[in-house]
């Protein structure tokens, strides 16, 4: 557990940015049970990515693909937004979050209640046939016949995800950048730092002159040179600490 005094700090710097924007990773669903993708338990233990995460394999032998897309929307359909999930809303909500750049594709945030959430990869909530464009919310789509296909043209379907071998749509790359290069404070949680341009957001900040704060169970590469410190714990215990914390010195001063 975090100590609540690790919290101070972050809840001071906070109250003095004048903009702050938060880049989360697969570690902030960890406590929504959702697996991340590397470290213990990740899907990546399970499937390899570029073998089952690259739109070759989703367009060449989408049974495979999606036997892994299954199991992530399985996951997904099941999970529920978890407190670390319900402090970033709050904090946008009471302005001290301007934007969230998640990596994730869970839609977690949005059902948490944040509005301004740039979503670099994508997200699993609907499907698009890869013939003729017709989409629909996962939820409808029944995983019993995989791979599924679209219900208007019987073509092969994609989650609006971005794959691996896939480029992430230039307008999102453009307002990430911008959120980037114009906070002074960003939060960078439940991530690994592994995948680019995701993993660039941080060092851009901290180029524009922005303080970068890990929140994180274990150190990552960004640690002792990209980030100012590091907040070890569980991101829903450590953003509800740091909830309630800022909101005691909005309260007390
Ligand atoms: N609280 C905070 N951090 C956690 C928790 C937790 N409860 N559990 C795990 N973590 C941390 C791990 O220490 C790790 O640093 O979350 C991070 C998860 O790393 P990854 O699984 O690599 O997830 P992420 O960084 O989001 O991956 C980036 O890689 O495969 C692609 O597209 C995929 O978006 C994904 C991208």
């Amino acid at each position: 557990m975090v100590k609540d005094e690790e919290v101070d700090g972050l809840a001071k710097d906070i109250m003095t940015a004048k903009k702050v924007v938060v880049l989360s990773g697969a570690g902030m669903s960890v406590e929504s049970n959702i697996a991340p993708f590397r470290g213990p338990g990740g899907l990546w233990e399970k499937y390899d990515p570029v073998e089952y995460g690259h739109i070759t394999t989703l367009r060449n032998a989408p049974e495979k693909a999606w036997m892994m897309l299954s199991e992530m929307q399985r996951e997904i359909m099941k999970a529920k937004p978890n407190k670390g999930h319900y402090a970033l809303a709050k904090l946008e909500e009471m302005g001290h979050i301007r934007s969230i750049i998640t990596q994730n594709v869970d839609g977690l945030h949005h059902v948490a209640g944040s509005r301004d959430v740039i979503e670099f990869h994508g997200n699993l909530q609907s499907v698009i046939c890869m013939d003729c464009n017709y989409t629909v919310p996962s939820s409808e789509v029944s995983l019993d016949r995989i791979p599924p296909f679209c219900g208007k043209c019987n073509g092969p379907v994609k989650p609006n995800a971005v794959f691996f071998g896939e480029a992430i749509p230039s307008e999102v790359i453009k307002r990430a950048d911008q959120e980037s290069n114009s906070c002074d404070l960003m939060l960078v949680v439940g991530t690994s730092a592994e995948v680019q341009p995701a993993a660039s957001m941080p060092s851009l900040a901290k180029n524009a002159g922005a303080k970068v704060v890990e929140i994180n169970i274990s150190e990552t590469p960004f640690t002792g040179y990209v980030s100012d410190y590091i907040i070890k714990g569980p991101a829903g215990d450590v953003l509800e600490k740091l909830l309630n914390k800022v909101a005691a010195l909005k309260a007390f001063g």
